[in-house]
């Protein structure tokens, strides 16, 4: 039996260096180390032996069995370098995942917010990112030197011409002066929002960016109320939350633009507290007389909202700044 074993070992030696490709290996290693092979009749020869000869030739067996493998693995990873592999296809290999992108968090609510709105009817318009201090500012009833102005720390472009009394560029601070140029193209009744980035010129913190989005609204036509604004937004709020009993309140506050002007609050369920959401109200009698039209035929209420805030309180976000570091971790937690 030990002449066998190295008979064995030996026409390894030689048939092995003949395999010159995988196909050939694995011929290789069925009549080696496969249930018919002479290793594996050595090896069931065995039992037939004294315990003291089982020790010596199952040592010298199993010497010869790790030689084999050795030597094949060795050969096989020889052989799949060489290429010898390259024109067969395994199918049984795991397939290479191909990372696809996806839309950021601030994309996917703002399209939530905007399918809300067309369902009611709301149209979607856009306006210029860099704005006049005419639209962002004068048109919108805060006019120069007017303390409100405080309200948005701005950042001014710088411009482009000496003269004095040029109109002077900003980044618009809020998404307000569409108000207006929609205003000046449109006759009433309409319902418009306008989805759009915004500036300020302020230092950073969790709640706090230097350029943000909004959403802003606003509905003009006869006898429109603030009861319709109520209805509609409360509407809006339970459909993005899908909360339908959440509590509202109006707290009346100031805006130049409104009058009144109000601050809705939320509690959802499970909220502790109120959430501040949004600010809105009647637009101004010399807002609508700006653009041409008489407050006494048409009205019409406006609001406008922090789409990275209610992202935020959607999906429980802590800070803004997530938002727009680029960091892939948080991105990718909002793939649908
Ligand atoms: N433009 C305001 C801001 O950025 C938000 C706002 C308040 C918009 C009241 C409105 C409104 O349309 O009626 O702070």
């Amino acid at each position: 039996m030990l002449d066998k074993l190295k008979t064995i070992k030996t026409s390894f030696q030689q048939d092995i260096a003949a395999a010159a490709d995988l196909e050939q290996w694995e011929a290789m290693r069925v009549k080696y180390l496969g249930r018919k092979s002479q290793l594996s009749e050595v090896m069931s020869m065995m039992k037939t032996l004294s315990a003291e000869q089982k020790r010596d030739i199952g040592k010298q067996a199993n010497e010869v069995r790790l030689y084999l493998e050795a030597v094949l693995e060795d050969m096989r990873n020889a052989l799949e370098a060489k290429g010898a592999h390259a024109n067969q296809i395994d199918v049984t290999r795991p397939g290479v995942k191909t990372t696809a992108g996806h839309l950021h968090p601030l994309t996917r609510v703002e399209d939530e917010i905007k399918r809300i709105f067309l369902s009611m009817n709301f149209s979607v318009v856009e306006g210029p990112e860099v704005e006049t201090e005419h639209y962002n500012f004068d048109a919108l009833n805060i006019p120069a030197n007017h303390p409100a102005r405080e309200m948005w720390d701005t950042f001014w472009v710088k411009p482009g011409s000496k003269t004095a009394g040029a109109p002077r560029n900003l980044l618009r601070t809020h998404t307000s002066p569409m108000q207006i140029r929609y205003m000046e193209k449109h006759t009433p009744p309409f319902q418009i929002i306008v989805p759009g980035r915004v500036f300020r010129y302020e230092a950073t913190d969790a709640s706090h960016e230097i350029n943000f989005y909004q959403m802003e609204g606003l509905m003009v036509g006869p006898d429109v109320s603030l009861a319709n604004f109520k209805y509609i937004i409360e509407e809006f709020f339970k459909e993005f939350f899908n909360d339908p009993d959440m509590q509202f309140r109006f707290r009346p506050s100031y805006f130049p633009f409104v009058e009144p002007g109000v601050e809705v609050d939320i509690k959802r369920k499970g909220d502790s507290k109120w959430l501040e959401v949004m600010g809105a109200g009647m637009v101004h009698r010399n807002v609508l007389k700006a653009v041409g039209y008489d407050p006494n035929i048409v009205q019409g209420f406006a609001f406008g909202m922090g789409t990275d805030r209610l992202a935020m309180l959607k999906y429980k976000i802590p800070d803004i700044r997530f938002f727009y570091n680029g960091d892939l971790r948080f991105i990718k937690q909002f793939k649908k």
